[in-house]
Protein backbone atom coordinates (compact mmCIF):
# COMPACT_ATOMS: atom_id res chain seq x y z
CA UNK A 1 0.00 0.00 0.00
CA UNK A 2 1.29 3.43 -0.78
CA UNK A 3 1.78 5.47 1.93
CA UNK A 4 2.42 9.04 0.17
CA UNK A 5 4.61 10.05 3.11
CA UNK A 6 7.97 10.80 3.24
CA UNK A 7 8.34 11.13 7.06
CA UNK A 8 7.35 7.65 7.13
CA UNK A 9 9.31 5.85 4.53
CA UNK A 10 12.17 7.45 5.97
CA UNK A 11 11.15 6.11 9.64
CA UNK A 12 10.38 2.35 7.64
CA UNK A 13 14.06 3.10 6.32
CA UNK A 14 15.60 3.37 9.26
CA UNK A 15 16.60 7.14 8.05
CA UNK A 16 14.55 8.90 10.69
CA UNK A 17 17.07 11.42 11.46
CA UNK A 18 20.93 12.96 11.00
CA UNK A 19 22.72 11.60 8.08
CA UNK A 20 23.01 15.02 6.45
CA UNK A 21 25.70 17.86 7.94
CA UNK A 22 24.74 21.19 10.04
CA UNK A 23 25.26 23.63 7.54
CA UNK A 24 21.98 25.04 5.56
CA UNK A 25 18.73 23.47 5.20
CA UNK A 26 17.87 21.03 2.17
CA UNK A 27 14.18 21.61 1.80
CA UNK A 28 12.56 18.55 -0.29
CA UNK A 29 9.56 19.36 -1.44
CA UNK A 30 6.70 17.65 -3.26
CA UNK A 31 6.70 18.55 -6.74
CA UNK A 32 2.75 17.14 -7.12
CA UNK A 33 1.41 19.46 -4.14
CA UNK A 34 3.95 21.85 -4.19
CA UNK A 35 4.39 21.09 0.07
CA UNK A 36 7.58 20.78 1.76
CA UNK A 37 7.67 17.30 2.72
CA UNK A 38 11.13 17.24 4.98
CA UNK A 39 14.26 18.58 4.99
CA UNK A 40 18.13 17.64 5.74
CA UNK A 41 21.49 19.72 6.47
CA UNK A 42 24.56 20.37 3.88
CA UNK A 43 27.37 19.68 5.06
CA UNK A 44 30.05 22.20 6.01
CA UNK A 45 33.83 22.17 4.51
CA UNK A 46 34.63 20.74 7.81
CA UNK A 47 32.31 17.89 7.34
CA UNK A 48 33.44 17.22 3.81
CA UNK A 49 36.48 17.05 4.89
CA UNK A 50 35.74 14.73 7.68
CA UNK A 51 34.37 12.43 5.51
CA UNK A 52 37.11 12.33 2.34
CA UNK A 53 39.64 11.82 5.89
CA UNK A 54 37.07 8.77 6.73
CA UNK A 55 37.32 7.18 3.40
CA UNK A 56 40.95 7.59 2.89
CA UNK A 57 41.40 5.73 5.89
CA UNK A 58 39.28 3.01 5.22
CA UNK A 59 40.62 3.13 1.57
CA UNK A 60 44.09 2.09 3.09
CA UNK A 61 42.44 -1.45 3.95
CA UNK A 62 39.53 -1.84 1.60
CA UNK A 63 41.97 -1.76 -1.21
CA UNK A 64 43.50 -4.49 -0.14
CA UNK A 65 40.49 -6.88 0.66
CA UNK A 66 39.96 -9.04 -2.08
CA UNK A 67 37.43 -7.87 -4.58
CA UNK A 68 34.89 -10.74 -4.23
CA UNK A 69 34.93 -10.05 -0.66
CA UNK A 70 34.44 -6.12 -1.33
CA UNK A 71 31.68 -8.19 -3.63
CA UNK A 72 29.74 -9.41 -0.53
CA UNK A 73 29.09 -5.91 0.80
CA UNK A 74 27.65 -4.78 -2.42
CA UNK A 75 25.52 -7.86 -2.53
CA UNK A 76 24.16 -7.04 1.49
CA UNK A 77 23.27 -3.61 -0.21
CA UNK A 78 21.34 -5.02 -3.01
CA UNK A 79 19.49 -7.51 -0.84
CA UNK A 80 18.56 -4.32 1.67
CA UNK A 81 17.06 -2.53 -1.77
CA UNK A 82 15.34 -5.73 -2.89
CA UNK A 83 13.30 -5.21 0.99
CA UNK A 84 12.78 -1.79 0.25
CA UNK A 85 12.64 -1.13 -3.14
CA UNK A 86 8.60 -0.38 -2.50
CA UNK A 87 9.44 2.72 0.11
CA UNK A 88 12.14 3.97 -1.45
CA UNK A 89 10.24 3.52 -5.27
CA UNK A 90 7.38 5.89 -3.70
CA UNK A 91 9.74 8.10 -2.51
CA UNK A 92 11.59 8.55 -5.45
CA UNK A 93 8.17 9.37 -7.04
CA UNK A 94 7.68 12.32 -3.65
CA UNK A 95 10.87 13.68 -4.59
CA UNK A 96 10.76 13.84 -8.34
CA UNK A 97 7.00 13.32 -9.55
CA UNK A 98 7.66 10.44 -11.55
CA UNK A 99 5.20 7.88 -11.62
CA UNK A 100 5.07 4.97 -8.92
CA UNK A 101 5.87 2.66 -11.91
CA UNK A 102 8.77 4.16 -12.50
CA UNK A 103 9.94 4.87 -8.85
CA UNK A 104 10.05 1.28 -8.72
CA UNK A 105 11.76 0.73 -11.88
CA UNK A 106 14.72 2.93 -10.41
CA UNK A 107 15.34 1.07 -7.43
CA UNK A 108 15.33 -2.15 -9.67
CA UNK A 109 17.85 -0.64 -11.42
CA UNK A 110 20.23 0.04 -8.36
CA UNK A 111 19.23 -3.39 -7.99
CA UNK A 112 20.29 -4.91 -11.15
CA UNK A 113 23.52 -2.80 -11.15
CA UNK A 114 24.60 -4.37 -7.82
CA UNK A 115 24.22 -8.18 -8.79
CA UNK A 116 26.35 -7.06 -11.84
CA UNK A 117 28.83 -5.55 -9.64
CA UNK A 118 29.04 -8.55 -7.49
CA UNK A 119 29.51 -11.20 -10.42
CA UNK A 120 32.49 -8.37 -11.67
CA UNK A 121 34.16 -8.69 -8.47
CA UNK A 122 35.28 -11.86 -9.77
CA UNK A 123 36.20 -10.76 -13.05
CA UNK A 124 37.92 -7.97 -12.67
CA UNK A 125 40.78 -8.70 -15.00
CA UNK A 126 43.73 -7.51 -16.74
CA UNK A 127 46.30 -8.89 -19.87
CA UNK A 128 48.78 -10.67 -20.96
CA UNK A 129 50.55 -9.55 -23.80
CA UNK A 130 53.11 -11.26 -25.70
CA UNK A 131 56.39 -9.96 -24.83
CA UNK A 132 59.52 -8.77 -27.78
CA UNK A 133 62.10 -10.06 -24.89
CA UNK A 134 62.97 -13.28 -23.93
CA UNK A 135 61.75 -14.93 -20.41
CA UNK A 136 59.90 -11.43 -19.87
CA UNK A 137 56.06 -11.56 -19.19
CA UNK A 138 54.44 -8.43 -20.04
CA UNK A 139 50.89 -7.39 -18.22
CA UNK A 140 48.81 -4.98 -16.93
CA UNK A 141 46.36 -5.49 -13.95
CA UNK A 142 43.96 -3.15 -12.71
CA UNK A 143 43.82 -1.50 -9.10
CA UNK A 144 41.76 0.99 -6.92
CA UNK A 145 42.09 4.40 -7.71
CA UNK A 146 41.36 6.32 -4.39
CA UNK A 147 38.09 8.28 -3.32
CA UNK A 148 35.95 8.73 -5.81
CA UNK A 149 33.21 11.73 -5.90
CA UNK A 150 29.50 11.13 -7.45
CA UNK A 151 27.53 14.34 -8.42
CA UNK A 152 24.29 12.93 -9.31
CA UNK A 153 20.59 14.76 -10.75
CA UNK A 154 17.29 15.55 -9.37
CA UNK A 155 15.72 12.90 -12.45
CA UNK A 156 17.02 9.46 -11.21
CA UNK A 157 17.91 10.20 -8.00
CA UNK A 158 19.40 7.21 -6.62
CA UNK A 159 19.73 4.56 -9.48
CA UNK A 160 22.81 6.72 -11.19
CA UNK A 161 24.30 6.49 -7.28
CA UNK A 162 23.92 3.31 -7.53
CA UNK A 163 25.76 2.63 -11.09
CA UNK A 164 29.20 4.11 -9.88
CA UNK A 165 28.85 3.30 -6.02
CA UNK A 166 28.52 -0.29 -6.85
CA UNK A 167 31.13 -0.39 -9.47
CA UNK A 168 33.44 1.57 -7.78
CA UNK A 169 33.14 -0.15 -4.43
CA UNK A 170 33.88 -3.27 -5.98
CA UNK A 171 36.83 -1.66 -7.83
CA UNK A 172 38.05 -1.09 -4.29
CA UNK A 173 37.49 2.63 -4.28
CA UNK A 174 35.61 4.58 -1.47
CA UNK A 175 32.90 6.80 -2.66
CA UNK A 176 31.48 10.46 -1.59
CA UNK A 177 28.46 11.34 -2.74
CA UNK A 178 26.85 14.72 -3.44
CA UNK A 179 22.89 14.44 -4.28
CA UNK A 180 21.18 16.88 -6.37
CA UNK A 181 19.40 19.21 -3.50
CA UNK A 182 16.36 18.75 -4.96
CA UNK A 183 16.09 15.13 -3.88
CA UNK A 184 17.61 15.15 -0.11
CA UNK A 185 15.59 12.52 0.81
CA UNK A 186 16.05 9.76 -1.37
CA UNK A 187 19.80 9.87 -0.75
CA UNK A 188 19.58 9.93 3.13
CA UNK A 189 17.26 6.85 2.77
CA UNK A 190 20.06 5.30 0.40
CA UNK A 191 22.71 6.36 2.75
CA UNK A 192 20.64 4.71 5.82
CA UNK A 193 20.67 1.20 3.61
CA UNK A 194 24.40 2.04 3.32
CA UNK A 195 25.13 2.49 6.91
CA UNK A 196 23.50 -0.77 7.59
CA UNK A 197 25.49 -2.73 5.42
CA UNK A 198 28.66 -1.10 6.11
CA UNK A 199 27.90 -1.68 10.08
CA UNK A 200 27.37 -5.65 9.13
CA UNK A 201 31.01 -5.79 7.15
CA UNK A 202 32.91 -3.50 8.80
CA UNK A 203 33.23 -1.12 5.92
CA UNK A 204 32.63 2.10 7.64
CA UNK A 205 33.63 5.01 4.92
CA UNK A 206 33.24 3.54 1.58
CA UNK A 207 29.98 4.92 1.07
CA UNK A 208 29.87 8.52 2.72
CA UNK A 209 26.90 11.45 1.67
CA UNK A 210 27.80 14.98 1.29
CA UNK A 211 24.79 17.15 0.80
CA UNK A 212 24.83 20.12 -0.52
CA UNK A 213 24.67 22.94 -3.56
CA UNK A 214 26.91 23.53 -6.34
CA UNK A 215 29.60 24.76 -3.60
CA UNK A 216 29.80 21.07 -2.67
CA UNK A 217 30.27 19.89 -5.96
CA UNK A 218 33.11 22.37 -6.37
CA UNK A 219 35.16 20.95 -3.48
CA UNK A 220 34.85 17.72 -4.71
CA UNK A 221 36.17 18.86 -8.50
CA UNK A 222 39.07 20.81 -6.40
CA UNK A 223 40.31 18.11 -4.23
CA UNK A 224 43.45 16.57 -5.21
CA UNK A 225 42.38 13.49 -2.84
CA UNK A 226 39.16 12.77 -5.59
CA UNK A 227 41.36 11.11 -8.43
CA UNK A 228 37.67 10.80 -10.02
CA UNK A 229 34.90 12.72 -10.00
CA UNK A 230 31.85 11.23 -11.95
CA UNK A 231 29.43 13.86 -12.82
CA UNK A 232 25.61 13.90 -14.14
CA UNK A 233 23.59 16.41 -14.95
CA UNK A 234 23.45 19.76 -17.48
CA UNK A 235 26.55 20.63 -20.22
CA UNK A 236 26.94 23.74 -18.81
CA UNK A 237 27.98 22.68 -15.12
CA UNK A 238 29.59 19.32 -16.86
CA UNK A 239 31.74 22.16 -18.99
CA UNK A 240 32.60 23.62 -15.58
CA UNK A 241 33.59 20.24 -14.01
CA UNK A 242 35.79 18.79 -16.48
CA UNK A 243 37.70 22.06 -16.78
CA UNK A 244 38.22 22.27 -13.35
CA UNK A 245 39.31 18.45 -12.46
CA UNK A 246 40.85 18.59 -15.68
CA UNK A 247 43.46 21.60 -14.22
CA UNK A 248 44.23 19.74 -11.28
CA UNK A 249 44.82 16.69 -13.92
CA UNK A 250 41.98 14.80 -12.21
CA UNK A 251 39.63 12.52 -13.99
CA UNK A 252 35.97 13.26 -14.77
CA UNK A 253 33.23 10.87 -16.05
CA UNK A 254 30.68 12.59 -17.50
CA UNK A 255 27.49 12.28 -18.28
CA UNK A 256 25.65 15.15 -19.40
CA UNK A 257 22.16 16.07 -21.51
CA UNK A 258 20.90 14.53 -24.35
CA UNK A 259 18.91 15.57 -27.60
CA UNK A 260 17.38 12.08 -28.19
CA UNK A 261 16.27 11.29 -32.05
CA UNK A 262 13.61 8.59 -33.08
CA UNK A 263 13.61 8.03 -36.94
CA UNK A 264 10.36 6.06 -38.29
CA UNK A 265 10.57 5.23 -41.85
CA UNK A 266 8.02 3.93 -44.25
CA UNK A 267 7.24 0.45 -43.95
CA UNK A 268 7.95 0.22 -39.89
CA UNK A 269 5.55 -0.78 -37.51
CA UNK A 270 3.81 2.54 -36.42
CA UNK A 271 1.89 0.32 -33.77
CA UNK A 272 5.67 -0.21 -32.48
CA UNK A 273 6.79 2.71 -32.83
CA UNK A 274 3.78 4.71 -31.17
CA UNK A 275 4.68 3.42 -27.96
CA UNK A 276 8.28 3.62 -27.72
CA UNK A 277 7.81 7.08 -28.82
CA UNK A 278 4.98 7.62 -26.51
CA UNK A 279 7.12 5.84 -23.31
CA UNK A 280 10.54 7.84 -24.71
CA UNK A 281 8.46 11.51 -24.54
CA UNK A 282 6.18 11.59 -22.04
CA UNK A 283 7.39 9.16 -19.52
CA UNK A 284 8.94 10.62 -16.18
CA UNK A 285 7.53 13.98 -17.97
CA UNK A 286 10.24 14.14 -20.49
CA UNK A 287 13.16 14.72 -17.61
CA UNK A 288 14.98 11.46 -18.79
CA UNK A 289 18.61 12.70 -20.19
CA UNK A 290 17.27 9.69 -22.52
CA UNK A 291 13.73 10.90 -23.24
CA UNK A 292 12.88 11.51 -26.68
CA UNK A 293 12.96 15.19 -28.06
CA UNK A 294 13.18 15.03 -31.76
CA UNK A 295 11.10 12.94 -33.85
CA UNK A 296 11.75 12.50 -38.01
CA UNK A 297 9.43 10.57 -40.05
CA UNK A 298 9.84 9.52 -43.74
CA UNK A 299 6.94 11.63 -45.31
CA UNK A 300 4.84 8.30 -46.58
CA UNK A 301 3.65 8.03 -43.14
CA UNK A 302 3.65 11.44 -41.74
CA UNK A 303 0.09 11.99 -40.74
CA UNK A 304 -0.96 8.33 -39.77
CA UNK A 305 2.21 8.07 -37.36
CA UNK A 306 1.04 12.01 -36.37
CA UNK A 307 -2.70 10.74 -36.24
CA UNK A 308 -1.77 7.78 -33.94
CA UNK A 309 0.32 9.85 -31.60
CA UNK A 310 -2.20 12.43 -30.97
CA UNK A 311 -4.17 9.35 -30.27
CA UNK A 312 -1.78 7.66 -27.59
CA UNK A 313 -1.01 11.48 -25.98
CA UNK A 314 -5.15 11.85 -25.66
CA UNK A 315 -4.81 8.69 -23.38
CA UNK A 316 -2.34 9.66 -20.73
CA UNK A 317 -3.98 10.06 -17.75
CA UNK A 318 -2.05 13.56 -15.59
CA UNK A 319 -1.90 13.56 -12.18
CA UNK A 320 -0.45 12.37 -8.83
CA UNK A 321 2.39 10.36 -9.64
CA UNK A 322 1.49 7.91 -6.94
CA UNK A 323 -2.00 7.46 -8.43
CA UNK A 324 -3.39 4.46 -10.48
CA UNK A 325 -3.40 4.50 -13.95
CA UNK A 326 -1.47 7.95 -14.11
CA UNK A 327 1.08 7.81 -16.80
CA UNK A 328 2.79 11.25 -16.43
CA UNK A 329 3.50 13.14 -12.99
CA UNK A 330 4.67 17.02 -12.60
CA UNK A 331 7.92 18.48 -13.70
CA UNK A 332 10.26 18.66 -10.75
CA UNK A 333 9.99 22.61 -9.78
CA UNK A 334 8.02 25.75 -11.26
CA UNK A 335 11.30 27.32 -12.69
CA UNK A 336 11.23 23.98 -14.67
CA UNK A 337 7.57 24.34 -15.79
CA UNK A 338 8.43 28.50 -16.49
CA UNK A 339 11.66 26.47 -19.13
CA UNK A 340 8.32 24.34 -20.43
CA UNK A 341 6.15 27.49 -21.35
CA UNK A 342 9.62 29.42 -22.63
CA UNK A 343 10.58 26.65 -24.83
CA UNK A 344 6.78 26.37 -26.06
CA UNK A 345 6.59 29.74 -27.24
CA UNK A 346 10.31 30.08 -28.90
CA UNK A 347 8.71 26.82 -31.21
CA UNK A 348 5.62 28.77 -32.00
CA UNK A 349 8.13 32.01 -33.00
CA UNK A 350 10.51 30.17 -35.01
CA UNK A 351 6.88 28.29 -36.79
CA UNK A 352 6.05 25.45 -35.33
CA UNK A 353 2.67 24.11 -34.93
CA UNK A 354 1.39 22.73 -31.84
CA UNK A 355 -0.40 19.69 -32.64
CA UNK A 356 -1.07 18.17 -28.87
CA UNK A 357 -0.72 20.31 -25.24
CA UNK A 358 1.26 23.09 -25.07
CA UNK A 359 -0.07 24.47 -21.73
CA UNK A 360 0.70 24.76 -17.82
CA UNK A 361 -2.03 23.10 -15.85
CA UNK A 362 -4.02 25.79 -13.96
CA UNK A 363 -3.90 23.39 -10.82
CA UNK A 364 -1.19 23.08 -7.63
CA UNK A 365 1.95 21.07 -8.32
CA UNK A 366 4.34 21.13 -11.21
CA UNK A 367 1.72 20.28 -14.29
CA UNK A 368 2.34 20.68 -17.51
CA UNK A 369 0.25 18.77 -21.11
CA UNK A 370 2.74 16.48 -22.83
CA UNK A 371 3.44 18.26 -26.35
CA UNK A 372 3.37 17.63 -29.79
CA UNK A 373 4.95 19.93 -32.01
CA UNK A 374 5.16 20.03 -36.02
CA UNK A 375 8.33 21.69 -36.88
CA UNK A 376 9.58 23.15 -39.82
CA UNK A 377 13.02 22.38 -41.43
CA UNK A 378 15.12 21.11 -38.76
CA UNK A 379 18.28 23.71 -39.31
CA UNK A 380 15.40 26.26 -39.18
CA UNK A 381 14.13 25.66 -35.49
CA UNK A 382 16.87 26.37 -33.36
CA UNK A 383 14.46 25.44 -30.68
CA UNK A 384 15.24 21.49 -31.00
CA UNK A 385 18.76 21.89 -30.85
CA UNK A 386 18.43 22.56 -27.09
CA UNK A 387 17.87 19.96 -24.38
CA UNK A 388 14.99 21.75 -22.83
CA UNK A 389 13.72 18.85 -19.58
CA UNK A 390 9.90 18.97 -20.41
CA UNK A 391 7.97 16.88 -22.59
CA UNK A 392 7.96 18.45 -25.79
CA UNK A 393 8.36 16.39 -28.89
CA UNK A 394 9.12 18.05 -32.06
CA UNK A 395 8.67 16.61 -35.38
CA UNK A 396 10.12 17.00 -38.46
CA UNK A 397 9.60 15.50 -41.93
CA UNK A 398 12.31 13.97 -43.85
CA UNK A 399 12.49 12.29 -47.38
CA UNK A 400 14.94 9.58 -46.32
CA UNK A 401 17.39 8.13 -43.82
CA UNK A 402 20.10 10.04 -45.18
CA UNK A 403 18.27 13.69 -44.45
CA UNK A 404 17.12 11.89 -41.43
CA UNK A 405 20.76 11.11 -40.06
CA UNK A 406 21.92 14.18 -40.86
CA UNK A 407 19.71 15.72 -38.90
CA UNK A 408 20.04 13.67 -36.30
CA UNK A 409 23.81 13.77 -36.02
CA UNK A 410 23.63 17.66 -36.80
CA UNK A 411 22.84 18.73 -32.93
CA UNK A 412 26.05 18.97 -30.04
CA UNK A 413 24.68 16.47 -28.13
CA UNK A 414 24.92 12.77 -28.52
CA UNK A 415 23.91 10.27 -25.82
CA UNK A 416 20.71 8.15 -27.30
CA UNK A 417 19.21 7.19 -31.19
CA UNK A 418 16.69 5.53 -32.41
CA UNK A 419 15.61 3.99 -36.03
CA UNK A 420 12.04 2.31 -36.51
CA UNK A 421 12.23 0.17 -39.47
CA UNK A 422 12.04 -3.55 -40.90
CA UNK A 423 14.32 -2.58 -43.77
CA UNK A 424 17.67 -4.59 -42.60
CA UNK A 425 19.60 -2.46 -45.09
CA UNK A 426 18.52 0.45 -43.30
CA UNK A 427 18.82 -0.64 -39.83
CA UNK A 428 22.58 -1.87 -40.70
CA UNK A 429 23.20 1.61 -42.11
CA UNK A 430 21.94 3.04 -39.14
CA UNK A 431 24.21 1.43 -36.71
CA UNK A 432 27.04 1.62 -39.07
CA UNK A 433 30.35 4.51 -38.86
CA UNK A 434 28.33 6.07 -40.83
CA UNK A 435 25.21 6.43 -38.99
CA UNK A 436 23.86 7.79 -35.90
CA UNK A 437 27.12 9.15 -33.63
CA UNK A 438 25.16 8.60 -30.13
CA UNK A 439 26.71 6.35 -27.48
CA UNK A 440 23.28 4.45 -27.51
CA UNK A 441 21.51 3.66 -30.97
CA UNK A 442 18.67 1.56 -30.93
CA UNK A 443 16.70 -0.29 -33.55
CA UNK A 444 12.68 -0.73 -33.29
CA UNK A 445 13.31 0.00 -29.83
CA UNK A 446 13.06 3.50 -28.00
CA UNK A 447 15.53 5.71 -26.76
CA UNK A 448 15.26 5.82 -23.28
CA UNK A 449 15.34 2.84 -20.83
CA UNK A 450 18.34 1.03 -21.18
CA UNK A 451 19.43 -2.01 -19.09
CA UNK A 452 22.07 -1.79 -16.91
CA UNK A 453 23.96 -4.30 -18.68
CA UNK A 454 25.59 -2.15 -21.61
CA UNK A 455 28.11 1.21 -21.13
CA UNK A 456 25.67 3.63 -20.62
CA UNK A 457 26.34 7.32 -22.21
CA UNK A 458 27.34 10.03 -24.79
CA UNK A 459 29.33 11.57 -27.23
CA UNK A 460 30.05 15.20 -27.80
CA UNK A 461 28.61 17.55 -25.55
CA UNK A 462 27.10 15.07 -23.57
CA UNK A 463 30.80 14.39 -22.11
CA UNK A 464 31.73 10.86 -23.22
CA UNK A 465 31.65 9.27 -20.20
CA UNK A 466 30.27 5.27 -20.07
CA UNK A 467 28.44 4.08 -16.51
CA UNK A 468 26.91 0.84 -15.55
CA UNK A 469 27.56 -2.66 -17.52
CA UNK A 470 30.18 -3.40 -20.19
CA UNK A 471 33.45 -2.51 -18.74
CA UNK A 472 32.38 0.39 -17.47
CA UNK A 473 34.50 -0.28 -14.73
CA UNK A 474 37.89 0.50 -15.94
CA UNK A 475 37.12 4.06 -15.26
CA UNK A 476 37.25 3.46 -11.22
CA UNK A 477 40.45 2.09 -11.39
CA UNK A 478 43.77 2.64 -12.39
CA UNK A 479 45.80 0.93 -15.01
CA UNK A 480 49.46 -0.44 -14.28
CA UNK A 481 51.60 -2.35 -16.91
CA UNK A 482 54.17 -4.63 -16.03
CA UNK A 483 56.97 -6.54 -17.22
CA UNK A 484 58.42 -9.28 -15.56
CA UNK A 485 61.89 -10.74 -16.31
CA UNK A 486 62.09 -14.18 -15.47
CA UNK A 487 65.53 -14.96 -17.49
CA UNK A 488 69.21 -14.28 -16.21
CA UNK A 489 70.09 -11.58 -18.87
CA UNK A 490 68.70 -8.04 -19.02
CA UNK A 491 67.32 -7.66 -23.36
CA UNK A 492 66.23 -4.23 -23.19
CA UNK A 493 63.25 -3.43 -25.64
CA UNK A 494 63.83 -2.13 -29.15
CA UNK A 495 66.84 -4.23 -29.14
CA UNK A 496 69.20 -1.79 -27.77
CA UNK A 497 72.58 -2.73 -26.62
CA UNK A 498 73.61 -0.50 -23.82
CA UNK A 499 77.09 -0.75 -22.60
C1 LIG B 1 19.28 9.67 -16.89
O1 LIG B 1 18.26 10.17 -17.33
O2 LIG B 1 20.20 10.35 -16.38
O3 LIG B 1 18.13 4.74 -20.03
C2 LIG B 1 19.52 8.20 -16.85
C3 LIG B 1 17.35 5.27 -19.24
C4 LIG B 1 17.58 5.03 -17.76
C5 LIG B 1 18.61 5.94 -17.21
C6 LIG B 1 18.48 7.38 -17.56
N1 LIG B 1 17.97 3.66 -17.59
O4 LIG B 1 16.43 5.98 -19.60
Amino acid sequence: MSTKNAKAILERMGAGSGRGGTGEALESVNPATGAAQGRIRAATRAEYDERVESGLRRFEEWRMRPAPRRGEVVRGLGELLRQHKEPLGELVSLETGKIRAEGLGEVQEMIDICEFAVGLSRQLHGLTIASERPCHRLMEQWHPLGPVGIVTAFNFPVAVWSWNAALAAVCGDVCLWKPSPLTPLCSVAVQALCDRVAAEHDAAGVFSLVPGGAEAGGWMCDDPRLPLVSFTGSIAVGRQVASRVASRLGRSLLELGGNNGVIVLEGADLELAVRAITFGAVGTAGQRCTSTRRLFVQRGIARPLLDRLVAAYRTVKIGDPLDEGVLMGPLVTRAAVERFAAAVAAARAQGGEVRFGGRVLDRSGNFVEPTLIVAPRHDAFPIAWEETFAPILYVFEVTDLDEALLANNAVPQGLSSALFTDSLRAAERFLSASGSDCGIANVNAGTSGAEIGGAFGGEKDTGGGRESGSDAWKAYMRRQTSAVNWGRDLPLAQGIQFG
